[in-house]
């Protein structure tokens, strides 16, 4: 169990008068103006460190950030520890005295070039979804400017997260209000709890950030998938980079400093890769995505930049995790945004025991009934569909969606009731008729593989 920071609990947090009617938002010439909204979520005690992040990713003195807090965040963090102007309903209140006093939500509205709310609780995230502004920052939400963008970054427990009303209020979010989501991730959550729905870490968060900045694939780093893995050396910087374009990102436990999206050439991703663990079991291995060299191929991913003095032990825990006997091969990467491509190494299975190439019929059955310690295999080939349309909506990957829609069809034929059904919203008419009877409890149960197995 991670344990909890030591928090500093206070409900009102008196550290600074409240702004007089007088204060004035001023925009700075050329520079991009960054709100981060904080909400009362435990992930708020990260704040300090996604500021020095996001400045260490965007150009030096180019970014101007602020930050509006909710009252429950204010138990998470100390306005006093940041160099950045910190609002609160307080200000809200007292800066608008008489007619014609800035409404300060409305300042800020006007000031922000891109509103991050990171970490986005429950709360908030329902009360945005129904329209409520009770405070300076869902005012803020409520108020905003469609011609610019709003990222979010939900935070929460996983049972919070799997609540059915959670897939709603994303929904609304994202549809309705075509605000963009940062996807939460899998880790031990700072409750002690396993599971899906821990803020996306500060690295990938700055990063999407520095992307809008920069003006270049605003939207591609909008979800990570990470779990197979190649590991490359970027010779020329001797830097270790770890190249993902398998499974979530819910172990990347390695430090990392950035992240490139783009493509390397000359191979194939395909699920010819078989999972005695993770995914299935020795006597019924499931399906993991491995490299397959293709002299037309193509695959995109996700560079991992670690740092230095991670290096070793990096490559030690990748080892260990996969386990399995690679060949290194020198592959070119190309990012996403036009920068140049460069040689790097791969490792591929092409030498192991778990190496199997088979046919779309054989790995759909597969998948469909495999299991193993990190969860159904279906989860996997689902999730990875899923990240591969939004991450990289200008980059088709043909035997992934066939799968995906095969994987479809089984599932409709055998009525496989698998949560991450609901949670990736694929709707198929069997699971709305569950659905209207009982899905609170579809959706808490854990996979129902009854007619599947
Ligand atoms: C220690 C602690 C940690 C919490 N962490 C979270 C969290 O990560 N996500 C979440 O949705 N709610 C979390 N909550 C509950 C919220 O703080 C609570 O719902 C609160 O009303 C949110 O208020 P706000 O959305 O106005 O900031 C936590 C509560 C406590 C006491």
């Amino acid at each position: 169990m991670i344990p909890l920071p030591n928090l500093n609990l206070r409900s009102v947090k008196e550290y600074r008068e409240p702004l007089s009617p007088s204060h004035r938002l001023l925009r700075s010439a050329g520079k991009y103006h960054l709100l981060i909204g904080v909400t009362g979520s435990v992930a708020t005690i990260k704040l300090q460190e996604l500021i020095a992040e996001i400045h260490k990713q965007s150009p030096p003195d180019k970014i101007v950030i602020k930050v509006v807090t909710t009252p429950n965040a204010m138990n998470f963090f100390n306005p006093i520890d940041l160099d950045e102007d910190v609002f609160d309903d307080r200000d809200e209140w007292s800066m608008w005295q008489s007619r014609g006093d800035p409404v300060l939500h409305i300042e800020l509205r006007k000031w922000a070039d891109t509103l991050l709310i990171a970490p986005l609780d429950a709360n908030s995230l329902a009360k945005i979804a129904h329209g409520l502004c009770d405070n300076l920052l869902t005012s803020l939400v409520r108020a905003w400017d469609f011609n610019k963008p709003l990222y979010f970054a939900p935070a929460m427990n996983t049972a919070m997260w799997e609540n059915p009303l959670t897939y709603q209020h994303m929904k609304t979010l994202k549809e309705l209000l075509q605000f963009r989501e940062i996807p939460p991730i899998e880790k031990e959550l700072m409750c002690g709890d396993k599971g899906y729905g821990a803020m996306a870490t500060v690295q990938m968060i700055a990063s999407i950030i520095a992307s809008v900045h920069n003006n270049c694939c605003p939207l591609v780093l909008s979800f990570i998938f990470i779990r197979s893995f190649n590991i490359r050396y970027f010779q020329k910087l001797h830097k270790m980079w770890v190249f993902g374009y398998g499974s979530l990102l819910w172990y990347t436990d390695f430090p990392y400093t950035e992240v490139v999206p783009g493509l390397v050439k000359g191979f194939s991703r395909r699920f010819y890769q078989l999972s005695p663990d993770h995914r299935g079991t020795p006597e019924q291995p499931g399906r993991a995505v491995t490299l397959v060299p293709e002299e037309k191929g193509t695959c995109w991913g996700l560079a991992y930049k670690v740092p230095e003095h991670a290096v070793e032990s990096t490559i030690e825990y990748l080892n260990f995790r996969e386990r399995a006997g690679y060949t290194c091969e020198q592959v070119e990467f190309h990012p996403d945004d036009g920068s140049p491509s460069f040689n790097l190494y791969v490792y591929i299975s092409l030498d192991n025991p778990y190496y199997n190439p088979s046919d779309m019929d054989e790995i759909v059955n597969t998948i469909i009934r495999s299991r193993g310690r990190s969860g159904t295999n279906l989860e996997y080939a689902l999730r990875l569909a899923d990240v591969q349309r939004r991450l990289a909506p200008h980059y088709y990957d043909h035997h992934l969606f066939e799968l995906e829609r095969r994987l479809l069809d089984a599932c409709i034929s055998l009525r496989v009731e698998d949560k991450i059904l609901q949670v990736l919203g694929y709707k198929l008419d069997y699971l709305a008729c569950n659905a209207s009877s009982d899905k609170a409890q579809i959706l808490a149960e854990d996979m129902i593989f009854s007619k599947a197995g």
